[in-house]
């Protein structure tokens, strides 16, 4: 059991005890040493049932706390705080437990997720929307399989709806082989654009046609469609590739297609849509949500066509019907908001899921920074061109640190440095603030980057590389107040990660990640390891190869690739 709920369960118990009611909230690790290891604030809370001073609760509280090998001291701290302390050596076998599990003490969870995210549109560049969702989705992805968590990542791509008509009209005008050759995806964008900048009547007509032939499936346009489809795959599984993502499943929109005819008259049947001048939607009222009485969802336009919250709709039917998941989690920029509340609300209008299994995980917007990339206009942006930069400079740096290596060897981490540190600029930041890429922040050396973590980490896989770490971790007595500090500091892992998937943060790691290796670089060199010798050898080298596991783990889990040297 992680430290944080084996204290909270003793505090129960002597609320309990003492006849009151309440759910204790978690103990919380205190902020300073002079407040013991931890900290319970729920004498707080007491007062008011118990009509009493906090102080005097308190009092009760560690007066009646069972005794338990964990606690070795017990104080009563103005206001009302009870602060809790460890027993050294307590602290050192229940840290060896916890690391030698394979989850590293976090509690195995049940039931299949599936995870919507990247969901880039065919045809067209991935903007930063797209890199954001598959940086942060890939690492909820991560953090749900190792919580041991049964996941359907699924990349809900754009393939279908009325572009593709507008792009055959474009391809037969426009299209430079040659350039298609080069960058597909590039040429397909760019005859797309074209076509929004000379659309006439006439084009749009034509366009109309078209996409009505792709749907009827006609051949030309099916094969034409497939061609669009293939070359987007073919540039985005680069990126993935790169990134170490892979999907369960693409089931793009035109997977849905069939069903969403039938979906609509059953909708319509069951009385939850209904006809509105011409068009079918699904009407809110104020018990639906915040906000939502206001507009209806359009699930089919007057002329028939389906949209984008239609094929939505039937996707969380497939899905329910498919996997029977406990949660899909969809990831996406700020702008969905709206679109998904709506989703969620005629969801459970429709009785097909609980509250909470739907889930919208939304960010906020990222900049770029200038040079490089400040020659393509607004933020469609080249991923490849960002990852290319952000490791050319990486290597620069590696060229001059690490000298000594050999030349294979330095490319190999500059790759790997060089986007991590795109990936970790994003999801350090709670996802829901805007992020703004600087090169010199991204990459520096210390402070909270992917550079950072990766030398501690480095740093640790040096020491066992000499031979001198325990394989399995044994119980230690962390007598020294830094070495304290440190077993606190990895003891707490198993909370950081609950808290990260509890919330969908990947930044709640991060920030974990950054604070223990802080912590570990302060131990590091404040204290010798294998010079040392008796008690202070077994407990620095088992606090080592603890810090090694957790790093390890973490890194791995936000899709960084662990470097053993750098
Ligand atoms: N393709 C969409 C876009 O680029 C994102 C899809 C998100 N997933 C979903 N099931 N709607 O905006």
């Amino acid at each position: 059991m992680a430290v944080v709920d084996t204290l909270t369960q003793l505090v129960q118990q002597a609320v309990d005890a003492a006849g009151w009611e309440l759910i204790v909230p978690p103990v919380q690790a205190s902020k300073s040493a002079d407040h013991g290891d931890y900290q319970s604030n729920c004498a707080f809370r007491l007062s008011k049932v118990a009509r009493d001073k906090p102080l005097a609760i308190a009092e009760t509280l560690a007066a009646s706390l069972p005794q338990h090998p964990a606690i070795s001291r017990v104080e009563v701290a103005a206001p009302g705080f009870l602060n809790l302390s460890l027993d050294t050596a307590w602290l050192g076998a229940a840290l060896a437990d916890q690391l030698n599990e394979p989850r590293l003490g976090v509690a195995e969870r049940q039931g299949l997720v599936v995870i919507d995210y990247s969901s880039p549109n065919v045809a067209k560049r991935m903007h930063v929307g797209h890199l954001r969702s598959t940086v942060i989705g890939a690492a909820l992805d991560r953090m749900a399989r190792f919580a041991g968590h049964e996941v359907v990542a699924d990349n809900h791509i754009g393939d279908w709806g009325t572009q593709f008509g507008k792009l055959i009209v474009a391809w037969d005008l426009w299209l430079d082989p040659a350039a298609f050759d080069e960058d597909a995806v590039g040429e397909l964008e760019r005859i797309y654009v074209k076509f929004s900048q000379e659309a006439d009547g006439a084009l749009e007509d034509r366009a109309r046609e078209e996409t009505a032939k792709l749907q009827e499936g006609d051949p030309r346009n099916r094969e034409l469609w497939q061609r669009f489809l293939d070359a987007s795959l073919a540039e985005y599984d680069k990126l993935y590739g790169r990134l170490g993502i892979s999907f369960e499943v693409v089931y793009g929109e035109s997977f849905y297609n069939a069903m969403l005819k039938p979906l609509v008259q059953e909708l319509i049947d069951s009385g939850v849509a209904e006809e509105s001048r011409g068009a079918i939607v699904i009407p809110f009222d104020k018990s639906d949500g915040k906000g939502l009485a206001e507009t209806p969802m359009l699930i089919q336009k007057a002329d028939g066509a389906s949209l984008y919250g239609t094929t939505d709709l039937a996707t969380v039917r497939y899905r329910l019907d498919t996997w029977q998941p406990t949660k899909i989690i969809y990831v996406t920029d700020t702008r969905q908001q709206h679109h998904f509340r709506q989703l969620f609300a005629a969801c459970k209008k429709l009785g097909w899921v609980d509250e909470g299994v739907l889930e919208h995980v939304w960010f906020g917007l990222l900049s770029l920074p200038g040079g490089a990339m400040s020659s393509r206009k607004g933020n469609v942006i080249r991923l490849q061109d960002v990852l290319d930069e952000s490791v050319s400079r990486a290597r620069a740096v590696v060229d001059e640190k690490s000298s000594m290596l050999p030349d294979e060897e330095r490319a190999a981490i500059a790759e790997a440095v060089g986007v991590a540190a795109v990936r970790y600029a994003d999801l350090s930041q709670n996802p829901q603030s805007n992020v703004v890429f600087e090169w010199e922040k991204m990459l520096a050396l210390d402070g909270n980057t992917a550079v950072f973590l990766m030398y501690s980490l480095a740093r640790t896989c040096s020491i066992q590389a000499r031979g001198g770490l325990p394989q399995e971790l044994a119980p230690f007595t962390p007598e020294h107040p830094v070495e304290r500090e440190l077993t606190g500091a990895l003891l707490r892992f198993p909370d950081a990660f609950d808290l990260a998937l509890a919330t969908n943060k990947p930044s709640v790691l991060c920030e974990y990640l950054f604070s223990l290796s802080k912590t570990f670089n302060h131990f590091y060199f404040e204290l010798k390891v294998l010079d040392s010798t008796g008690n202070d050898r077994n407990t620095r080298t088992n606090l080592v190869e603890a810090t090694r596991r957790v790093l390890h783990q973490g890194v791995t889990l936000l899709g960084i690739t662990p470097l053993e040297r750098m």
